[in-house]
């Protein structure tokens, strides 16, 4: 049994004025989700072989439907987002982006008027260099052209990535192609890979910028399917979080890549981590998961109102890791309800160990950081466990299994001293909150 004691921890909280410059085009204003092709079915275009895994108009509406059917949607899954390989090698001789015209025998306003049809949103990919990442043909010298036909199709999010292209011109180009999609009037969420691709190339990116012109942006690595992977992305957000943290806010996200739950990498309880660190850092919520097949623990993860409910939190602040020390990680969010310099706070245990029993994570609330004298109602959000209120002082007892998590939601208790009807008042969003996490080491 490992027991901690959490002896120091401050929470400062930051009222300032500075006003974060936002791509105003009315999306996004919690983070986006949906399905995406890319981790699970990459650049699979045997059709001839393999007609049911292929990256084809098939694919995308089957996805649809069950997004539809099966109760996905109903969660708030939204978005069925197309990734590489849905182009001809070519462009045509007006020089126009055309879909494979064996895998998108319609075309890709037909494609876009299903998802349309289910009650979904439809999203495309492209690159902002000569080529895609798999060789197709990228953006670069076509930006007003390739905007317009995506407003054309009625694309509503478009993830521009970032191969063959010079990180250094990305300052320039990102936003250009954000202008162009702004002019053709469809509001259309983008997604952008500029920070990282310059990140890959030594520069500091400009996020004053990147807020201005992206909805959401990827800062690391792609997501692989493996425990392995996840962890690294878990690491590098966790300890780059001072500069990572303030950028993220409605209508801006930072983005650690899709969900791979319910795909053959994770374990149970893997997939419970990601789903609650996902949650904790605001992060968009794309699964990456074949539909047909996914088994129902994992699908029960993926539609899990409570935790969905923590990642679309309405204040929009990301979560950071307050504390790390022996393979045990604890990681908070702020949340609404808040009162005053209140917040509420979902609150994830993760056991990094490998030692193979759960291991006792002991902590008062006070010491998290929560200090409001009325009380939290606390919940855990994967088990029906309801802690009741809970004072600053109580100290509270979970265990975490090996490489899982124990994911908890805490409320500020109002109703118990003053009428509810009185917290209608939200704080500025640009409060952030600092945790001096290496001092009790
Ligand atoms: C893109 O292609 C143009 C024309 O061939 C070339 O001048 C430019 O260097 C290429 N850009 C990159 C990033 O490779
Ligand atoms: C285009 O940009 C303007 C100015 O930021 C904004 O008000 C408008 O909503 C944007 N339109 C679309 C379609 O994104
Ligand atoms: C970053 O971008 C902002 C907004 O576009 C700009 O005002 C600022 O000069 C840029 N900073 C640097 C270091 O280039």
């Amino acid at each position: 049994m490992l027991m901690l004691q959490i002896v120091w921890i401050q929470c400062l909280l930051v009222f300032g004025a500075n006003v974060v410059l936002a791509l105003e085009n009315g999306l996004a204003r919690t983070p986006p989700m949906g399905w995406l092709a890319w981790e699970r079915f990459r650049c699979n275009t045997d059709c001839k072989n393999d007609p049911e895994n292929c990256i084809s108009d098939h694919l995308f509406r089957t996805m649809a439907d069950i997004v539809v059917a099966e109760g996905y949607a109903e969660v708030g899954y939204e978005y069925i987002n197309v990734d590489d390989c849905w182009l001809e090698k070519d462009r045509d001789i007006n020089g126009q982006l055309v879909a494979d015209r064996q895998r998108f025998p319609y075309g890709m306003k037909s494609l876009s008027n299903y998802i349309h049809s289910k009650g979904l949103k439809f999203g495309i990919y492209e690159d902002y260099g000569n080529y895609t990442c798999a060789g197709y043909p990228g953006v670069l010298g076509y930006l007003e052209n390739d905007a317009i036909t995506f407003g054309s199709w009625d694309v509503d999010y478009v993830k521009l990535d970032g191969c063959y292209a010079h990180p250094s011109d990305m300052d320039r180009g990102y936003p250009e192609f954000g202008f162009h999609l702004n002019q053709t009037g469809r509001p259309m969420i983008y997604s952008c890979s500029w920070p990282v691709y310059q990140i890959y190339a030594g520069m500091k990116p400009n996020f004053t910028s990147i807020i201005e012109h992206c909805n959401l942006w990827r800062n690391f690595d792609d997501i692989q399917d493996s425990w392995n992977s996840l962890e690294s992305i878990i690491d590098y957000y966790g300890n780059n979080q001072d500069v990572i943290v303030p950028n993220a806010g409605p209508g801006h996200w930072n983005d650690p890549d899709m969900l791979i739950i319910g795909n053959f990498g994770l374990s149970y309880e893997q997939s419970k981590t990601q789903m609650a660190l996902w949650a904790i850092l605001a992060a968009p919520l794309l699964m990456s998961v074949d539909l047909r097949t996914i088994r129902p623990e994992y699908k029960a993860i993926l539609q899990n109102k409570k935790i969905i409910a923590v990642d679309q939190d309405p204040l929009g602040i990301q979560g950071r890791r307050i504390y790390k020390h022996k393979g045990i990680e604890i990681w908070a969010r702020p949340i609404t309800p808040i009162y005053e310099s209140y917040y509420s706070y979902a609150i994830a245990f993760l056991n990094r160990r490998t030692d193979g029993t759960p291991s006792d994570v002991s902590v008062t609330l006070k010491e998290l950081g929560l200090q409001y004298p009325g009380g939290y109602r606390v919940e855990d959000l994967y088990e029906e466990v309801d802690y009741g209120i809970l004072t600053p002082q109580t100290k509270i007892k979970v265990k975490v299994n090996p490489s899982g998590v124990v994911i908890l939601r805490c409320d500020l208790q109002l109703e118990e001293f003053y009428p509810s009807n009185q917290f209608t008042h939200y704080a500025p969003l640009n409060q952030v909150f600092k945790v001096r996490q290496n001092s009790f080491e």
